[in-house]
């Protein structure tokens, strides 16, 4: 694989790398048009950016800036008009949508907004949903979703619904989910915009420390700089542009 060792440049700042640390993701000239009806929205403008793996990147930005496209685009959602992403060293601007979708399910984790869970299912059988393509037998798969229902302190809950927990204790839950299949990158869009600020600060910390723990690369985009612990790398985009 093709690791990139070098400077970074994140908010407008040059960082360089220490020893080793390769790069989870970069943006070559990325640009993102949408069409609503005959007009084109131009959402990114020729964003170029590195993200360092084994870090927590932080993506702001005022409302409409282009935060969710960047974000879709980093986690194959969706796919740049021009430009080139790479993720972990590969090539990933020409996959086709089976490809995309492969490489999406093996990779990258999600965390959402609005948490997503399943209210049908217990918070054990949400952290087990994503499994359920690994080749895993099913005890081993229980014991995972458990594993990472500990970490995220979530241990006493496991056979709770999402409707019988809190919305901080939910957004515990989506990321034990999005941690469960151990993918190497977690996107979250703006995954504390529905918690009160005590909560949001966990949800934060927690994400931070479980990339530490799991040497995950996670990106995190809000609007709530204040959230941001200091020294964190920040990637700003105003108006689809990286400033
Ligand atoms: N599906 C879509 N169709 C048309 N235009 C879109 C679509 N999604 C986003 N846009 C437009 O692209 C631009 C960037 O939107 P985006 O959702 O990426 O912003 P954002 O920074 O995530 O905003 P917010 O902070 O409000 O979530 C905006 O002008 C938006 O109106
Ligand atoms: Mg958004």
């Amino acid at each position: 694989m093709n690791q990139h060792i070098e400077a970074a440049q994140l908010d407008g700042q040059t960082i360089t790398a220490g020893s080793a640390a390769p790069c989870a993701a970069r943006f070559e000239a990325v640009t993102k048009d949408y069409r609503l009806d005959k007009v084109k929205v131009r959402a990114l403008t020729e964003v170029s950016c590195t993200i360092l793996a084994g870090t927590t990147t932080f993506i702001t930005g005022p409302s409409g800036s282009g935060k969710s496209t960047f974000l879709n685009i980093l986690g194959l959602v969706d796919r740049p008009d021009a430009g080139r992403l790479e993720l972990f060293g590969a090539d990933v601007t020409g996959l086709g949508d089976a490809a995309a979708a492969d490489f999406r399910a093996r990779n990258i984790g999600f965390i959402f907004q609005s948490f997503n869970l399943i209210p049908v299912l217990s918070l054990r059988e949400n952290v087990e949903f994503p499994l359920l393509r690994q080749p895993m037998s099913g005890r081993a798969r229980r014991d995972r979703a458990a594993a990472y229902l500990e970490a995220v302190g979530l241990g006493g809950l496991m056979d709770r619904r999402p409707g019988e927990i809190s919305g901080g204790q939910r957004q515990r839950v989506a990321v034990a989910r999005a941690l469960a299949p151990e993918p190497r990158l977690i996107v979250a869009d703006e995954p504390t915009a529905n918690l009160d600020t005590r909560t949001s600060r966990e949800i934060v910390a927690l994400l931070a420390r479980m990339q530490a723990e799991f040497n995950t690369t996670v990106v995190i985009c809000t609007h709530e700089t204040q959230l941001i612990p200091p020294h964190s790398p920040v990637i700003e985009i105003i108006d689809g542009r990286v400033v």
